[in-house]
């Protein structure tokens, strides 16, 4: 039993898409397990990019499963232009993806209803992707969504999906919403989606767990991260799904005595994208310089992301969340060239210091930092491939976090190249590999 999942520790964008790219080898099935396409996973091989948003990064290996779980969302047009962009760089994404029949389907009337209500007055506005993610979840919790398994059901789908429209139109007409869509060529549009996508569609649950009792190993891929978690984020703050480790059970079809361990990914620093509290943000010129050197952009949207201090009481609180066997720490590179970096090491919250998360985004918006500073190393680090060749400063920083976190960091990225990491030997994170 090597199974294992890789989450995000942070508010999402930490480098997943690289780590789970590089650890890929040894599995036979990389699955995803929550969220949609407000995900966008970057993976770089050689001169090429790839931005994934819904298919786990294991269809970039030949040979390997990759699985759309049953937690995620689904906008079936967004998924086939993801296979047409995989399918012109060669790869045979029919013979390589399974999609869960229970994964539900998320609709252009999805994405105006998040419209409506990041626009009303009153209304908190989240800064969400705008992909329809937010209220496709809805319709599932609410038992109205309609599923992968629906949308191929030729006899029933008209029926269920003409009932949603009813009721979509029907809040529209409350709300006075003037936005007018075909729901007919909608209709038949999401009927050719639903053949074009039929050949991949199973009962993944059962695909995964025959895989696991075949002796085959699994990797679960979460997406966005455990700060963006509907349960432990920082609420309302949040993706509408289970991006913690717990979530990989539900929204794949496993039980947990079937996984080994969890490895959070962390960036060096921390970001964020969207709006929400964010204690160790730096609105100077020192944010400015890591969102440059970062490369930070959403991937997916395009927003320049908030930029801060790496904040262990957050890493503390994430690896309790997941269980965390070992960190996986990227863009360590980008730290390179300042002489001092900050740690945030414990929060002050109305006059009195803490470690705790607090469970109110008012309250982590009033959090403020309690720093200790370190000296920068001011050395490039990307060609180095072994730990005790990094400059002392960087490996004092990195021991600092471990410190300060309570967990390893196994794995050190230094660059968007696969070729471009530190492996620990004697790690957890070696042994999780095995
Ligand atoms: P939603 O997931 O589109 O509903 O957006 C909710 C919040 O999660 C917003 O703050 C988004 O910016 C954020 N978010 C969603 N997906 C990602 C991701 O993959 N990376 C980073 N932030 C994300």
């Amino acid at each position: 039993m090597n199974n294992i999942i890789i989450v995000g520790a942070q508010w999402g964008d930490e480098g997943k898409g690289k780590i789970v790219d590089m650890l890929c080898e040894p599995f036979d099935v990389v699955v995803r397990y929550q969220g949609g396409h407000n995900a966008g996973h970057t993976v770089r091989i050689g001169d090429k990019k790839f931005i994934l948003k819904l298919i786990p990064s294991g269809i970039l290996h030949p040979g390997k499963r990759a699985v759309i779980g049953n937690g995620l969302v689904i906008d079936p047009g967004a998924l086939i232009e993801e296979i047409g962009m995989l399918e012109a760089a060669g790869i045979d994404v029919t013979s390589q993806l399974s999609i869960s029949n229970r994964a539900h389907v998320i609709f252009p009337f999805h994405r105006m209803m998040e419209k409506m209500t990041e626009d009303t007055h009153r209304r908190i506005s989240i800064g969400t992707t705008s992909r329809g993610i937010g209220p496709c979840y809805e319709d599932k919790i609410g038992r109205r969504g309609i599923r992968m398994v629906d949308l191929l059901d030729r006899e029933a789908f008209p029926a269920l999906f003409d009932a949603l429209v009813e009721e979509k139109e029907i809040i529209a007409r409350a709300l006075e919403i003037h936005e007018r869509m075909d729901f007919k060529a909608i209709r038949a549009q999401y009927e050719a989606y639903g053949e074009r996508l039929r050949p991949m569609v199973c009962d993944t649950a059962r695909l995964v767990n025959t895989a696991m009792a075949q002796g085959k190993r699994v990797m679960f891929e979460g997406a966005q991260g455990t700060m963006l978690d509907v349960d432990h984020g920082t609420y309302p703050f949040v993706t509408s799904s289970s991006a913690a480790a717990g979530g990989a059970c539900t929204g794949a079809g496993v039980g947990p005595t079937r996984i080994a361990g969890a490895v959070g990914v962390s960036k060096a620093y921390v970001t964020r994208v969207g709006a929400g509290p964010f204690p160790t943000e730096l609105k100077d010129a020192s944010g400015d310089e890591i969102r440059k050197r970062g490369h930070e952009f959403g991937s997916v949207t395009g927003r320049p992301r908030r930029c801060g201090w790496f904040d262990a009481p957050l890493l503390r609180y994430t690896a309790m969340l997941n269980g965390f066997d070992s960190f996986a720490l990227t863009k360590l590179d980008v730290l390179e060239s300042l002489d001092q970096i900050a740690v945030c090491v414990a929060y002050r919250l109305d006059g009195r210091e803490t470690l705790e998360m607090p469970a109110t985004a008012r309250e982590v918006e009033r959090l403020e930092p309690v720093y200790e500073v370190l000296p920068g190393w001011q050395e490039p680090v990307g060609n180095v491939t072994r730990y005790e060749d990094l400059p002392g400063n960087a490996r004092r920083y990195i021991e600092f976090l471990e410190s300060q976190v309570g967990v390893e960091m196994g794995c050190i990225s230094v660059g968007a190249e696969r070729t471009q990491t530190i492996l620990r030997p004697e790690s957890r994170f070696q042994k999780l590999l095995g």
